[in-house]
């Protein structure tokens, strides 16, 4: 227990390295990484060190998460890792499209990528099409949205583990379940984003890449 508001999601442990490894493959050389629904923040502690060539911004609407989001930041040392900003995908516009952000200047720095891990399963459907939605409105062309998590692939689930987490999210809300890869990649095609690749990662989850047309 600590004596703070830092939160910890054991599989951040586990996912944080193979995550990055894919990240060091798809993310752009310059500008600013948006994460939307950073949770407890200890991805973005993790891997703005590994990015200094790249802005990170957190977010999270919950504010029990950015409070450990920024309770996390006091033992990050470097300086492109900036505060968590409130972002809830379904509420438009995003605030980085209306506002100027306070640590960073983003006509010097424009959000060229969106990381997303671990959210769309655990929202209801409309949290992925806005997601999808605000990516085309503030991604630039050429900009890369990365996806983590869990997917079925032609409507069946790749795992029994999967199936089963599938059920014991739609008992906590039958608006959350695992989603169907096609249909978030037919999504995306609507929004602008057209699908690069998935890669398997550890735990039947994928990697899911897209680009900006
Ligand atoms: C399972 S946690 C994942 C957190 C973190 N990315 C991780 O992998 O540890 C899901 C997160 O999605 C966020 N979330 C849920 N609905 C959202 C929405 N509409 N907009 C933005 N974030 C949302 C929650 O607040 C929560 O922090």
């Amino acid at each position: 227990m600590t004596m703070d508001a830092r939160q910890s999601a054991p599989a951040t442990l586990r996912n944080r390295e193979p995550i990055l490894q894919v990240l060091k493959t798809v993310l752009p050389t310059e500008g600013t990484v948006l994460e939307v629904a950073s949770g407890t923040g200890e991805h973005g502690v993790f891997f703005a060190p590994h990015f200094p060539q790249l802005q990170w911004i957190p977010s999270d609407p919950n504010p029990d998460a950015r409070a450990s989001i920024a309770a996390w930041q006091k033992f990050q040392s470097g300086d492109n890792l900036h505060p968590p900003l409130a972002l809830d995908v379904c509420e438009r516009p995003w605030p980085l499209e209306t506002e100027p952000f306070d640590t960073v200047d983003l006509a010097q720095f424009p959000v060229s990528a969106i990381v997303n891990i671990n959210m769309i399963h655990i929202s209801p459907w409309e949290a992925c099409r806005e997601l999808l939605a605000g990516a085309n409105r503030l991604l630039p062309s050429g900009g890369i949205l990365y996806l983590y998590g869990p997917y079925k692939e032609n409507n069946q689930h790749t795992a029994p583990s999967n199936e089963a987490f599938d059920q014991s999210l739609q008992t906590r809300n039958p608006q959350w379940g695992i989603r169907n890869l096609e249909d978030v990649i037919e999504l995306a095609n609507t929004q602008n984003l057209q699908f690069v690749k998935k890669v398997s990662m550890p735990a039947n989850n994928l990697s899911v890449i897209f680009q900006k047309k």
